[in-house]
């Protein structure tokens, strides 16, 4: 009984703080993912903060499942008593039955729980998404690996291996390393790899002298997995985040200009020809000119823009989703088209 009002008291306190701590640019990932989930799981969700949070924020979409899932029976009661009348102070109308209903609007939101392990639950459950916020730190090695291994898939393991960088670290001894997330495909120590694209637009041969996934050396690692990966053949201070680590194989073209979909979601007036927006893209931070077709474009609006990153090329395929943001105003896009520097 000490121990979960104190977990509960702990949790309740640590929200705030995490409000403000969490990666933004995960955060913007996230975005994109939820705008396209239907059915959402958090594991090891305590007292649903997090759901909390994404309702706060406007991240969900109208119409989706949230399961919280959570080892903690006494986490579920207190997250079972909490969402529906902080729902209700909040304006929704709250249903409770197995699920709990949250409608608001136009949104619902059906609210369901479990009492079990988290891999336990991801054995049989196939989710759109797999939130897991303030977790993965309380596991064994082993059981992040079984963990992962029982998401749901959406990297193509069968693909070529891709990565964009996310950080870069030099380590005495080994020298530099670039850590991501595994898009596509398998690499393995020994591998022979481009990274790129430079400043210039060029892609530099390097080599992995070596992988390591939680801290543990791996000989190989495949699609989903986030891993640190040591390279020959460049000094740290070369790499940057948002370059990617591709087969030596391919035969990549830089990309400085795209064509894409775009929805304003808020702009206090109108984005017309030259809007400078920073657009997010993989690990891709970057300054970005907006040319959008027919001129201009209003908040709500869905159209289409030529996109330039404003100084440098970058790695960027038909099919990328992406977010911008300009002070207030943001909105998100898909690439349609590619133009390869001449
Ligand atoms: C630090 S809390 C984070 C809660 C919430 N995600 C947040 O950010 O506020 C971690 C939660 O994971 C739960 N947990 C630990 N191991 C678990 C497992 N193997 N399966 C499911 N939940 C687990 C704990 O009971 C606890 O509620």
């Amino acid at each position: 009984m000490t121990r979960t009002y104190s977990q509960e008291r702990y949790l309740s306190a640590k929200r705030t703080v995490d409000d403000r701590s969490l990666d933004q640019h995960v955060l913007d990932e996230l975005e994109l993912v939820l705008a396209g989930s239907t059915e959402i799981v958090e594991v090891g969700a305590g007292i649903g903060t997090m759901l909390q949070r994404l309702l706060d924020w406007d991240l969900l979409p109208d119409r989706v499942t949230y399961m919280l899932v959570d080892v903690d029976a006494d986490s579920i009661d207190a997250a079972r008593e909490r969402i529906p009348s902080w729902a209700s102070a909040e304006g929704y109308t709250v249903t409770e039955d197995d699920a709990i209903t949250l409608a608001r609007g136009e949104q619902e939101v059906t609210v369901e729980t479990a009492v079990t392990d988290a891999s336990t639950y991801l054995a049989t459950a196939t989710p759109d998404l797999v939130i897991g916020a303030a977790f993965l730190d309380l596991l064994e090695s082993a059981e992040i690996d079984e963990l992962f291994e029982r998401l749901p898939k959406t990297a193509g393991e069968d693909g070529d291996f891709r990565m964009y960088i996310d950080r870069t670290y030099s380590v005495t001894g080994v020298g530099a390393v670039a850590s991501g997330t595994i898009m596509s495909g398998t690499v393995e120590a020994g591998d022979e790899l481009l990274l790129g694209p430079m400043g210039d637009g060029s892609f530099r041969e390097v080599e992995v002298r070596s992988i390591e996934m939680h801290y543990h050396r791996v000989d190989e690692a495949k699609a989903g997995r986030i891993v640190g990966i040591a390279l020959k053949g460049v000094e740290e201070r070369e790499i940057e985040r948002g370059m990617a680590l591709l087969p030596r194989e391919s035969d990549p073209d830089p990309i400085r200009e795209f064509s894409a979909e775009v929805m304003v979601l808020n702009h206090p007036t109108s984005i017309d020809d030259g809007y400078e927006p920073v657009v997010h893209v993989e690990t891709i931070s970057e300054a970005a000119v907006f040319y959008p077709d027919g001129g201009t474009l209003l908040p709500g609006d869905t159209g289409t823009a030529r996109i330039r990153f404003k100084f440098r090329p970058y790695l960027i395929e038909e099919g990328q989703r992406f977010v911008f943001r300009e002070g207030r105003s943001k909105g998100v896009g898909t690439v349609t088209g590619v133009e390869p520097e001449k």
